[in-house]
């Protein structure tokens, strides 16, 4: 079953256990399936390494029991020429394996990093506002990288300790067969010791890791929060909030770190037991009972201390494999999110050239585990009509604009461009012909230039000036010293009012059909505000807007006027003349703003409290 949220911490906690292994498994390997034939020639390359890793061994006994005794200079001269080269083939063998290797990875690598990015890029605006994203930003960069790092590196890792003992215990059983046998039994309670310790520490991980993306959380919020801190001298407070959060997270590190050191502890004490005292124990007696040869007890005694080396790499193994296992859990979490924005299998791309018509059918809206935020909302914006949607505060107006542009869709009713339901057209289509302002512009990184670009099908320089200067913003720029190639980072740097037009120009360079304004002068002063509302009108002529404002005086020249109450339902509709002559919302929000600049023009008194709430309506006013 998908899901259009992650799962909460506790659902996380709750699925453990073989099953749950089975399917990240299932899931992630798969992903190596397209090089089965590499990766079998990588397995069977590895275990001819394994075996003649241990030809050395083998070229001692004769050593000790031959050369030795007979005082046969040739045979051990041609022994340890044998030696030197079996030395090179395991060099050549691991080096083209290692090759292989990296091949495969590079590949994977590839298929995770990218399924998982494209993944996210379907996901729902909804889904990325219902979370902080110090969360998303911990999963994105987090996890991917890890489950890579377990198909690419864990795995390896452990199927070579794996080939190492096989090849370890099927050339002791060729020596003395009851040795095999005591390596088996002795490995069984190592690895049983192995399974109760990393359970354990599972569950731990699972709960360091919760911690740990608690605290990145927090430390995001606190830099990105940090002009308001500083504004109201709140930075103790956000170090104290911090502190709480990174001591937790410590806490659970230290407790992860000390059952590491112990399960370390423990299991290496047993394997020592079995190496320095078993082993030799029996082999001596075997020694001095003529069951054994000298050779053989030296051979025996160097293979069984190569046991300890794969033992110990397959504890890690787990080890690092259970921990891992909680990010890929996490990781499949998210690609359980149902990416509920695809496009629909028979949409079909919207016309190249369309009209512009608006309609929405008997809309509803409401957020995830929220309570409705759209009622029954039914307007037409006919082509090339000015419209403007008016409201209090948290009425819905910027939720409105964002199922025309399809951010969200309508739980119930129907958006329609010229006709055709924006659920059965594709999103690239859609997008081409609407342009967008939001709130607040996003400047990403790199040039003035590029910025206003990205916007774009790949404009000329001609078309980017163009566009600045139909936004307002030409004439500021050429006054900086690198002009359009000025780079900008993320944020600082320009004004609110600066930022928002280049977020205009952005737009018009697109020179799409359709615009859609979601308060874009709110931070411009009142000089400017003019200025952009002016050149507003002349790039909108011959396109269709929707316009958001507070400011009733920017949309009194509007073709249609849409005013949306607090409940999110369609209170009235019309020309500003038409609607001034019915008392309403409309007539209230006019007089709290009339109200308002009349204050403003006074100098900025404070409304007396019956002015303040001329109707319950107006009381929410921002
Ligand atoms: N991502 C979200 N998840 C849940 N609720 C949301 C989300 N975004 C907005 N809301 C809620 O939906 C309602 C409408 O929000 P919206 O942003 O559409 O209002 P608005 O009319 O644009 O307000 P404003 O004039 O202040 O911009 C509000 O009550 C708000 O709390
Ligand atoms: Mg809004």
């Amino acid at each position: 079953m998908m899901k259009p949220q992650y799962k909460s911490q506790d659902a996380l906690d709750r699925q453990s256990g073989i099953p749950t292994l089975m399917k990240i498994f299932g899931r992630f390997l798969r992903l190596l399936l397209p090089y089965w034939d590499k990766m079998l020639l990588w397995l069977i390359v590895n275990q001819i390494g394994a075996f003649v890793n241990l030809i050395p061994a083998l070229l001692g006994i004769r050593i000790i029991d031959e050369v030795f005794p007979q005082r046969n200079w040739g045979l051990g001269v041609t022994l340890v020429w044998a030696n030197f080269t079996i030395s090179y083939l395991i060099y050549f063998i691991y080096l083209s394996n290692n090759y292989v290797w990296a091949w495969i990875r590079m590949f994977v690598g590839y298929r995770i990093q990218f399924g998982f990015l494209r993944h996210l890029q379907q996901l729902s605006i909804t889904f990325y506002e219902s979370r902080p994203v110090g969360e998303h930003m911990q999963r994105a960069t987090g996890d991917p990288a890890v489950v890579e790092a377990i198909i690419v590196d864990t795995i390896p890792n452990a199927i070579g300790p794996f080939q190492r003992l096989f090849a370890s215990v099927t050339v002791i059983a060729t020596i003395k067969p009851e040795l095999a046998w005591m390596a088996l039994v002795y490995i069984i309670p190592y690895l049983i010791g192995q399974h109760l310790f990393t359970t354990w520490f599972r569950n731990l991980s699972k709960m360091q890791l919760a911690r740990g993306q608690e605290n990145t959380a927090r430390l995001i919020e606190l830099l990105s929060a940090f002009k308001t801190t500083r504004a109201l001298n709140r930075e103790a407070t956000e170090r104290r909030k911090y502190w709480v959060t990174w001591s937790r997270c410590r806490r659970m590190d230290w407790r992860v770190w000390w059952v590491t050191v112990l399960q370390q502890n423990t299991l290496n004490n047993y394997a020592g037991i079995f190496t320095t005292v078993a082993i030799p124990l029996f082999t001596i007696y075997w020694v001095i009972g003529d069951k054994m040869t000298i050779g053989e007890y030296g051979a025996a005694g160097w293979i069984v201390g190569q046991f300890l080396g794969p033992i110990q790499a397959l504890a890690g193994f787990f080890q690092g494999i259970r921990r891992q296992l909680v990010n890929a859990e996490r990781l499949l979490d998210t690609l359980e999110v149902e990416p509920d924005m695809v496009d629909e299998k028979h949409a079909r791309n919207l016309p190249a050239k369309i009209t512009g018509r608006i309609k929405m059918e008997n809309v509803s809206y409401a957020y995830p585990g929220g309570g409705p935020v759209l009622r029954n909302i039914s307007l037409t914006i006919e082509p090339g009509q000015k419209a403007a949607i008016v409201g209090p505060s948290g009425a819905g107006k910027s939720t409105l604009l964002g199922m025309l542009c399809r951010f969200y869709n309508p739980a119930e009713g129907r958006v329609s461009i010229d006709g055709y339901d924006l659920r059965n057209v594709t999103r690239p289509s859609l997008m081409q012909h609407i342009g967008v302002c939001l709130q607040d512009t996003l400047i990403l990184m790199g040039t003035i230039g590029e910025n206003i670009w990205y916007g774009g099908l790949d404009p000329s320089r001609e078309e980017i000036e163009a566009a600045a200067k139909l936004a307002g913003i030409h004439d500021f720029i050429m006054t900086l010293p690198e002009g359009y190639n000025t780079v900008l980072a993320e944020s600082g740097q320009l004004s609110g009012g600066q930022k928002q037009r280049i977020g205009l120009a952005r737009v018009l360079v697109r020179d799409p059909r359709i615009i859609l304004f979601d308060e874009i002068t709110s931070a411009m002063d009142p000089l400017l505000h003019h200025e952009v509302i002016d050149s507003l009108r002349e790039c909108c002529k011959g396109r269709t807007v929707a316009m958001i404002s507070h400011n009733l005086l920017d949309v009194r020249d509007a073709d249609v006027i849409f005013v949306i109450n607090s409940h999110g339902e369609m209170a009235q509709q019309g020309k500003h003349e038409d609607l001034m002559a019915v008392p309403g919302l409309y007539q209230q929000l006019w007089r709290r703003e009339e109200l308002d600049r009349e204050l403003g023009d006074k100098g900025g008194e404070t409304p007396p409290p019956a002015a303040q709430n001329p109707s319950n309506e107006a009381t929410e006013l921002s």
